[in-house]
């Protein structure tokens, strides 16, 4: 082959590879961000009362199945729900979870706020800023990510309260 040859059909498949690499990228973003799955109706209404409807991907099916077990001491309060809809949301939830027990371990009290990604994203945060009046606590997600009821947590779309 001659050498130009080589050398424009080298440059071909660095092209090629690099907008593969820039297609995967974005794609793992929009999986990680912008994951906007239809919730379930029952969902919405019975868990967005006191704070977002949390996406269900976010935790393990084993830490939905323990927080929907235990609604009756939930996080401080009293979360109660009847037994049907428990097992719709349970179910739901579950399903569309971060993945089965072992898939990724279930974070410390099963919050998302304690998990490994979520410290890790929030790594540059000063502590004091948590403590704001606004935000009052990392749960409180839409303090900050202005979509977060739509389960939209894109960097564009993020504004902390002074
Ligand atoms: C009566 C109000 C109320 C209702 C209804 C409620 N929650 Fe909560 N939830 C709370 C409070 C309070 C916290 C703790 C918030 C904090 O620490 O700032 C919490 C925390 C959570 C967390 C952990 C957030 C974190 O820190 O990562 C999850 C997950 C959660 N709730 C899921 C649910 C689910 C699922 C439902 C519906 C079955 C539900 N909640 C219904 C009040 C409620
Ligand atoms: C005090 C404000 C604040 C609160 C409250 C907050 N976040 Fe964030 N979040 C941020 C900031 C700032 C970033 C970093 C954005 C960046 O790196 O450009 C971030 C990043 C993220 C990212 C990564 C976004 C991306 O595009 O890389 C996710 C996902 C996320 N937060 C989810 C949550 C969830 C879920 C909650 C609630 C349980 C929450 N955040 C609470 C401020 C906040």
């Amino acid at each position: 082959m001659p050498f130009d040859l080589v050398r424009r059909s080298a440059a071909v498949c660095i092209a090629a590879f690099l907008t593969s690499l820039a297609a995967s990228i974005a794609a793992a973003e929009t999986d990680e961000t912008h994951a906007q799955i239809s919730l379930l109706p029952k969902y919405r209404q019975e868990c967005a009362a006191c704070h977002i409807a949390y996406p269900p991907g976010m935790l393990p099916a084993a830490s939905w199945q323990r927080i929907l077990g235990n609604l009756s001491h939930h996080f401080g309060t009293d979360a109660s729900l009847d037994a049907d809809s428990v097992g719709q949301i349970s179910t739901w939830l579950s399903a569309n979870s971060s993945g089965e027990a072992g898939a990724r371990a279930a974070p410390p009290e099963d919050r998302i706020t304690r998990s490994t990604w979520f410290r890790q994203e929030h790594a540059e945060m000063p502590a004091s800023v948590w403590k704001r009046p606004m935000i009052r606590s990392a749960s409180n997600c839409a303090a900050c990510h202005t979509r977060a009821d739509q389960g939209n947590f894109s960097e564009h779309f993020i504004r902390i309260p002074q």
